[in-house]
């Protein structure tokens, strides 16, 4: 017997940074935070002050005084603005934003630096952007968007979308009904589609670390989201456009943008006998090392090893 996976999203909704690169700057000025709800200290002198920041992840700015030297750490959402002052303050500041793509550009104003930024982790992503008045630099955030655990972030075009792999280690795996189900009240979610190819991928290369060094079942297959229309259920209503190919499916994940990366397995789709056979659902078959093709198959289906 072969056992199936359900994939999983809790719905949310934007764009991705390489997490391993730091594409981040600090911008230098005089200035003291104006608005700010809390922040962190340190005794760190103001080099390692900045050098921390940059480093730390949720950190967005970091204040010194040379009057009353320690070192204020700012995370994103802690600081609404702060004030630009002249060098006699003693008080400078360093801000976190996104390096412009040209890297010889040092500038420490506002004009010539990207004044955004981004935190990015598989699992999460917040965007902030700072605007000047006058002396004033105000930072808005965005809402923090994050997964629950080894769930993966995937930024689609049409939003955030969380997407995890339930493994599940019954000996007759696991149908199609019971996927859906579990997905609902495990994580109040849908069984999820593929928007890209490197969805995929990842589904892939968690199948090939968790189930080929020792596969138990003959065929894996995750359950993917898409049900067979109920106008495309006989045979007499094939010719009807809307039953064409991936049409004849119906796909509710709701950030799914295209149909494009839902490949057909050899000779496949081959299940729509008169609404007999039922196979109404879709799966997503992984093998050894590859994805290999979007299968239709009954929702009962438990895959009875041959
Ligand atoms: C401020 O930050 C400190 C240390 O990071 C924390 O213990 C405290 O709960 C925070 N206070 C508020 C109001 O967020
Ligand atoms: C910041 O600006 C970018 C690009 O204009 C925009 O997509 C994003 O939504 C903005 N974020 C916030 C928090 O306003
Ligand atoms: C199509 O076939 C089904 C099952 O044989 C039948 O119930 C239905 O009336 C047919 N529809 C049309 C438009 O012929």
């Amino acid at each position: 017997m072969t056992l199936a996976y359900t994939l999983v999203f809790t719905g949310l909704s934007l764009i991705s940074l390489v997490h391993s690169e730091n594409l981040n700057k600090m911008v230098l000025i005089h200035g003291e935070p104006r608005t700010f709800t809390n922040y962190s200290m340190s005794s760190l002198n103001w080099n390692s002050c900045m050098s921390y920041c940059y480093q730390m992840l949720t950190c967005i700015a970091v204040h010194y005084y040379d009057q009353n030297p320690e070192c204020q750490i700012f995370e994103i959402g802690k600081i609404n603005d702060l004030k630009q002052l002249d060098a006699y303050s003693g008080k400078i500041m360093a801000v976190k934003v996104l390096m412009l793509s040209d890297p010889t550009q040092c500038s420490s104003t506002s004009d010539g630096n990207s004044m955004r930024g981004e935190i990015s982790t598989e699992s999460s992503y917040q965007n902030y952007n700072i605007t000047v008045d006058q002396d004033i630099w105000t930072i808005s955030a965005s809402p923090l968007y994050t997964c629950p655990d080894s769930f993966k972030l995937f930024h689609r075009v049409l939003g955030m979308w969380c997407m995890g792999v339930i493994l599940k280690q019954n000996p007759n795996g696991i149908n199609q009904i019971d996927s859906t189900q579990l997905c609902a009240d495990k994580y109040n979610a849908i069984l999820s589609g593929f928007d890209s190819t490197p969805e995929k991928r990842w589904v892939v290369d968690l199948a090939n670390t968790v189930i080929y060094p020792n596969p138990p079942y003959k065929f894996n297959a995750y359950w993917v989201n898409g049900i067979r229309k109920d106008i495309c259920r006989y045979s007499n209503q094939t010719q009807n456009p809307e039953c064409q190919d991936k049409n004849a499916f119906d796909i509710t994940d709701p950030t799914m943008s295209t149909l494009n990366a839902y490949v057909w397995a050899p000779y496949q789709p081959d299940g729509m006998q008169n609404n007999l056979g039922t196979s109404n659902c879709l799966l997503f078959r992984v093998g050894p090392q590859d994805g290999a093709g979007v299968d239709d198959r009954p929702y009962v289906d438990f895959f009875q090893k041959l």
